[in-house]
């Protein structure tokens, strides 16, 4: 695990803009950020600050303009788009409140493809999927197809996913909306957990103070720029 001097994501004046017609938005405008490895990053702000697009540029989802990010080792502006593909596959776990889970899979076989990037062996693929379900009190309903689930059990499941993959980065947007202030708070929990057991890095965007209030370090966006 990396010692809390050496950040595992860190940016440099990252900048990202889109074109709307004529005009360019700035999503997000030199902001400069580090979260370390063992901790949860809550990324807060008003709708279109710019989380998601923070969340998609430290994730490999897109390329900044300009500025730099450094995550688990990589330099991301030197990546192409198959080297963003497999820094994805390598290092990343995406937790979404809308999340995709097949409908025709049961939530074993969700979880286990999750690790199929990995190229586990089954044993070792069998066993990180049943204690994720098993972490997150859903063991029980392995076998059971999405749609049997409630909306707080679901989101376990993208919970179960990411503790899985063991990713070192942990990317969560939103991953408590929908939720009722219970089960919000056992969600984070979670995160935390995926933190505190494996060393992961959670970044996690939430308009939910109470959410934001157990995360180790707060960064407050507002048009695109940090004001904290
Ligand atoms: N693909 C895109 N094309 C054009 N504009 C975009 C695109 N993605 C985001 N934007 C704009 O960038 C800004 C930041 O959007 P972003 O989705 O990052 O905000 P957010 O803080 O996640 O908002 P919310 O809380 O509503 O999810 C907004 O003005 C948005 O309209
Ligand atoms: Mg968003």
């Amino acid at each position: 695990m990396s010692s809390l001097s050496s950040p595992l994501v860190a940016c440099t004046d990252v900048s990202k803009s889109y074109a709307d017609g004529d005009q360019a938005i700035v999503a997000i405008g030199e902001v400069s950020m580090e979260a370390h490895a063992g901790q949860v990053t809550a990324v807060v702000g008003p709708s279109g600050s710019g989380k998601t697009t923070l969340l998609h540029l430290i994730g490999g989802v897109e390329h900044a303009d300009s500025g730099s990010i450094v995550a688990a080792g990589v330099d991301l502006g030197e990546l192409s788009s198959s080297e963003q593909t497999a820094f994805r596959a390598q290092h990343v776990s995406f937790v979404f409140a809308d999340l995709n889970l097949l409908p025709v899979l049961s939530i074993y076989e969700n979880i286990s493809l999750g690790l199929t990037l990995l190229r586990l062996a089954e044993p070792e693929a069998h066993r990180r999927a049943m204690s994720a379900l098993d972490l997150v009190g859903l063991a029980d309903r392995a076998h059971r197809l999405p749609a049997t689930l409630s909306s707080g059990e679901r989101q376990r499941v993208a919970v179960a996913r990411a503790l899985a993959r063991e990713s070192t980065l942990v990317i969560a947007d939103e991953p408590t909306a929908h939720l009722d202030h219970d089960l919000a708070l056992e969600i984070t929990a979670l995160l935390r957990r995926l933190a505190a057991d494996h060393g992961s890095c959670v970044l996690m965007a939430t308009h939910d103070r109470a959410v934001a209030d157990e995360a180790d370090q707060v960064l407050r966006l507002e048009d695109g720029r940090r004001t904290h």
